[in-house]
């Protein structure tokens, strides 16, 4: 019971919760149906705060469930440059703190962009990025959060919708809204390595999130207005499988008629699935 925004299925729930345990419910059910076809799952990954609720439901269904993840491959959507893997603000660090030291994914299996590759590296590793991503049969499952820019991943204002992994320099606002992570704004990395928009436009199914009424507008520019690189999640409108789930909050600024319902956890459609 969800309505079409174009491509785009915009299901509402009722708090940021039962939003993660959705996501979780979806990544566990194709980690489960690539175990049975004998294929190995891929999934692409963000950091931030809005997927947190979705790495604890991870967690806790391995935990509690036996979700067995020895068979899955991931690839972060981006990271800081320049960035020690192992500095607090590393997105190396969060996803180990919050997802990977707590399920029995191998870390080989784990490609997270480097930020302590040397400058001239730079574009030796991203194109290994993308072919690392190519190898494995690209991306199933893509999760995402946005920007209040409207980027995903660190594809900032401007991005070009054809995109590859690559080094970009980070938008003012995307640099002010991590500050208080970082003690001030001038502590945070002025660039960062990035999948770009064509690399995340090629996985077979991605979800949107976003949760709380900073997001409110953002998400009706993406969604409502044309497709524009000036917010480069409005690309998502071209892309044949993609859901925004939404908390009331986000969602509290749609404005054009029955682009979302709100609907309980058990009207969650299932998303046209290709692949496994
Ligand atoms: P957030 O970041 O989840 O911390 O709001 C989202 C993003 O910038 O992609």
């Amino acid at each position: 019971m969800s309505e079409e925004a174009g491509n785009i299925d915009v299901v509402v729930f009722e708090d940021g919760e039962s939003l993660a345990r959705a996501v979780a419910e979806r990544t566990a059910t194709l980690i489960r149906a690539s175990a049975k076809a004998g294929k190995r799952p891929v999934l692409g990954l963000p950091t931030g705060s809005t997927p947190l609720g979705v790495y604890r439901e991870l967690c806790r269904a391995h935990r509690e469930a036996g979700l067995d993840f020895s068979n899955v491959v991931t690839f972060n959507v981006d990271e800081y440059y320049p960035m020690d893997p192992g500095s607090p603000h590393s997105f190396h660090r969060y996803m180990w703190e919050n997802l990977f030291s707590h399920i029995n994914v191998p870390p080989e299996n784990i490609q997270i962009p480097r930020g302590d590759v040397p400058k001239e590296g730079i574009e030796e590793h991203c194109r290994a990025y993308e072919e690392a991503i190519a190898r494995v049969g690209g991306i199933d499952f893509q999760i995402l959060g946005i920007g209040r820019n409207g980027h995903i991943a660190f594809n900032e204002p401007g991005s070009n919708r054809e995109s590859r992994t690559r080094l970009v320099t980070l938008h003012a606002a995307s640099r002010q809204d991590v500050a208080p992570g970082f003690s001030g704004q001038e502590n945070v990395p002025t660039e960062a390595i990035t999948m770009g928009m064509g690399t995340i436009l090629d996985a077979r199914e991605i979800v949107l999130l976003a949760v709380g009424e900073h997001k409110a507008s953002i998400v009706r520019r993406a969604l409502e207005e044309p497709v524009s690189p000036e917010v480069t999640a409005s690309f998502l409108q071209v892309h044949p499988n993609v859901a925004v789930y939404l908390d009331p909050a986000a969602a509290s600024r749609l404005t054009r008629p029955g682009v979302a319902r709100a609907i309980g956890e058990a009207d969650v459609p299932q998303q046209r699935e290709r692949g496994p």
